[in-house]
């Protein structure tokens, strides 16, 4: 989808991912800060080559620009546009564990659920100021990263499965300073492994696409 953007509707309701992140803390993160970088994109784009390009597509031209260049300008929106509609998406309130090709995965790359839960808890705290932390795939081999700002892999062409934003604004509300606590009930209680499953599932495609 090329410009204008919009602000995609969230997959559930704001308070549905209570007590694990209050309705209070999704209504401004969704309302105030995922929506200013939706309209911010949209001004920054308007007549420029990028109002004609797919959200995706612009994120993967941005991502070397300089810092305090127009484009790097254009990155840091569109980058957080991308990351917000993917990090609603990585959280249900229905909880559950991961199944099947998903869960052999991570047995097979990390040891156990517990050891990969333990390693985006870990990567997510030593995330020096704002960022993200990732569930990604490359060749069907999971791996944990963390970015800096609105930096993801998806930029690198790298497959995601999973985000947790561990800006500020994420948990500030209902955690004050305690961004462990934060990671911990997320990781442990509304992580949505369906997605996740979904979009290793995509991976496996592309990668069998090209080998025939
Ligand atoms: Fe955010």
């Amino acid at each position: 989808m090329s410009g204008p953007f919009t602000l995609a509707p969230l997959p559930w309701n704001e308070s549905d991912l209570e007590p694990a992140i209050s309705a209070r803390t999704i209504g401004f993160h969704y309302n105030k800060h995922h929506k200013t970088y939706v309209d911010t994109l949209n001004k920054l784009v308007a007549g420029t080559p990028y109002a004609d390009m797919p959200l995706e597509e612009i994120v993967r031209a941005t991502v070397a620009a300089r810092e305090g260049s127009d484009d790097r300008k254009i990155f840091n929106n569109a980058g957080q546009v991308w990351n917000h509609d993917f990090y609603w998406r990585s959280l249900t309130p229905k909880g559950g564990k991961p199944k099947g090709a998903l869960a052999r995965a991570i047995e097979r790359d990390f040891g156990s659920l517990d050891a990969l839960l333990e390693k985006l808890a870990d990567e997510g705290k030593e995330q020096f100021g704002s960022g993200w932390v990732w569930l990604v795939s490359a060749g069907g081999k999971l791996s944990v990263e963390k970015t800096a700002n609105a930096v993801d892999p998806m930029a690198k062409g790298i497959n995601c499965l999973l985000a947790i934003d561990v800006w500020e604004h994420a948990y500030y509300l209902d955690y004050q300073n305690e961004r462990p606590k934060y990671l911990k009930t997320v990781l442990g209680k509304i992580l949505n492994w369906d997605f996740a499953a979904g979009n290793l599932d995509k991976e496996d495609h592309a990668v069998r696409a090209a080998a025939e």
